[in-house]
């Protein structure tokens, strides 16, 4: 299902977004003109990676809480304590308009 979520203006760069799209709980973040959508809430416990540390270089955003940090491109996290992916989003632009792709539900 395709969502709009904003302006490509609303999503800051390096400055990470939760996004709510009915029961799917968002990160956005914006390195440079690419855009990336993971699950925004960390498998570990119930804490808001948008929240968390971003790292552009390697392309991961660090939970708060606990350290562990989850791959922007693949969801993985590398270290632990979290152990589960996030899911992947896939996200874009049209015109000025961010859309992403979440499952029906
Ligand atoms: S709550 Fe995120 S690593 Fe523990």
């Amino acid at each position: 299902m395709k969502e709009r979520i904003g302006s490509i203006d609303d999503v800051k760069p390096e400055d990470p977004m939760r996004v709510v799209v009915g029961p799917h709980k968002i990160c956005v973040v914006r390195i440079g003109d690419d855009l990336y959508a993971i699950g925004d809430t960390c498998t570990h416990a119930d804490v808001s990676l948008s929240e968390g540390e971003l790292d552009v270089e390697t392309k991961h955003i660090e939970c708060w809480k606990h350290g562990s940090c989850f791959s922007l491109e693949t969801g993985e996290p590398d270290v632990l304590p979290a152990v589960i992916p996030e899911p992947v989003y896939r996200i874009w632009v049209e015109g000025d308009d961010v859309f992403v792709e979440v499952p029906e539900s």
